[in-house]
């Protein structure tokens, strides 16, 4: 049991022993108290007992999407049936949203659109970032990325090998890499394992000098840091409405499309919805003149009535303030863990310095697998990513400072009593 601890006075700042103060679980409840943001948790559902340090894999309920979920199914749906397509919107439900999302991001009403998942998205706006960039066929990205974004790629080069090539190179050498033959570079910006930001605005400069159309993955930025995409003159993003904006499991995506690529070629997935005149019903596909090209079939009305509850909660507050309550968290937790348990194997592999870290802290550790079961145990939830990472993901919305003394002490328990070593924590099974 940690009794009083010692964390950083400059919580943004890596641990310097000379600004350390003695802090005690009191001393954090008193700061939760103080907390600007804490009325914020008041909107979600959080399960007793459970520190839930995995937002930024699936976020938590917000109060509001039960009942919200309940009007949709029985008063929109139920009671108004098909009328609910114009009487409640539900035909513009993905603009609606998209444009609450692009305020998020940093982007004009109009260019972002709520549709299918990251990944198909991911393949939307490939292809149409290769007709944007005619005469080239290379998509570069970097080894490591998340695998969907790797697996899209394959599948798109698989498909038309005599137009789309592939380059994947390791995650320094992207800039040396920006030749004349690359049509679009493929990145995300918060890593999915490390949490490693990276710079937008210069490496999207440094693409376009090169002639490079720019996609970003945007799946652990929205929601979690400050976002600038029309500042850094982004072409295409996409990202995932199930994790920071908390949109319920398998939530809708969304895609960004600056404006003046949205008019470019044919969309690929070239469905009804996108059409310019969908109740036109005309044999000949004519695409919408603007964002709605990127839509395909159907929207899932139900779904984005439920991500667009998590993205309201934003409007409560400023994504500048919930960064840096993120980032006091983080810097807490790292310290915490600096002192309480980095001589038992864990190894940061978060970048230290706050300002180049998104909204998770992971450490590697021989036994991480086990170890993160073991938490579970103790109702401590994170996630393990093969084949030694522990991310604990950070989330300002809901979690407090007292929860993060509390992680890492039952971190500590679980190593002190062995908890890890158990039998059945051996074998890592597919899905988990
Ligand atoms: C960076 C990143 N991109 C894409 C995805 C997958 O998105 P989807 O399941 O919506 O296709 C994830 C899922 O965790 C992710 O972390």
């Amino acid at each position: 049991m940690m009794q009083a601890i010692l964390v950083s006075t400059a919580v943004t700042q890596r641990m310097s022993n000379d600004a350390m103060t003695a802090f005690s679980r009191n001393d954090l409840e008193q700061r939760d108290q103080n907390d600007p943001l804490a009325d914020l948790r008041e909107e979600f559902y959080l399960p007793p007992d459970l520190l839930y340090l995995d937002g930024n894999s699936l976020g938590v309920m917000p109060h509001r999407t039960r009942q919200r979920a309940m009007d949709v199914i029985t008063q929109e749906w139920g009671t108004k049936l098909i009328h609910s397509w114009v009487d409640h919107d539900w035909l513009q439900a993905p603009v609606r949203v998209g444009d609450k999302i692009a305020a998020l991001i940093g982007v004009k009403p109009g260019e972002v659109i709520v549709a299918d998942s990251t990944s198909i998205n991911l393949f939307k706006v490939l292809v149409a970032a290769l007709q944007a960039n005619v005469g080239r066929q290379v998509i570069l990205s970097e080894a490591g990325n998340f695998p969907t974004d790797l697996y899209i790629m394959q599948g798109l080069s698989a498909f038309a090998a005599e137009k789309v090539s592939l380059k994947t190179v390791e995650p320094d050498q992207i800039t040396d890499h920006l030749s004349n033959d690359i049509a679009v570079l493929l990145l995300t910006q918060a890593h999915y394992k490390t949490g490693q930001i990276q710079d937008m605005k210069k490496i999207t400069r440094q693409a376009h000098e090169a002639g490079v159309l720019v996609v970003w993955d945007l799946s652990h930025s929205t929601g979690s840091i400050p976002v600038d995409v029309n500042k850094c003159d982004v072409d295409f993003a996409v990202g995932c409405g199930y994790k920071f904006l908390n949109g319920g499991p398998g939530a809708p995506a969304y895609l960004f499309v600056a404006a003046r690529h949205q008019t470019t070629g044919l969309p690929i997935l070239s469905g009804w919805i996108g059409h310019k005149d969908p109740f036109g019903f005309s044999d000949k596909y004519v695409p919408a003149a603007n964002i709605n090209r990127f839509q395909c079939g159907t929207p899932s009305v139900l779904a984005i009535s439920i991500l667009e509850c998590g993205v309201d909660l934003f409007g409560r507050t400023e994504i500048t303030k919930l960064r840096d309550k993120s980032i006091a968290l983080s810097s807490l937790f790292i310290d915490l863990m600096d002192q309480h348990c980095n001589h038992l194997g864990f190894e940061l592999v978060s970048p230290r310095k706050s300002a180049d870290r998104g909204g998770h802290v992971s450490y590697a550790h021989k036994h991480g697998y086990g170890i993160m079961q073991a938490l579970k145990q103790r109702g401590v939830i994170g996630d393990f990513r093969t084949p030694d990472i522990m991310r604990f993901g950070i989330t300002p919305m809901y979690l407090r400072y007292q929860d993060i003394f509390d992680v890492v002490d039952i971190i500590g328990d679980v190593m002190a009593g062995n908890e890890w070593n158990k039998a059945e924590y051996k074998v890592q099974p597919s899905w988990s």
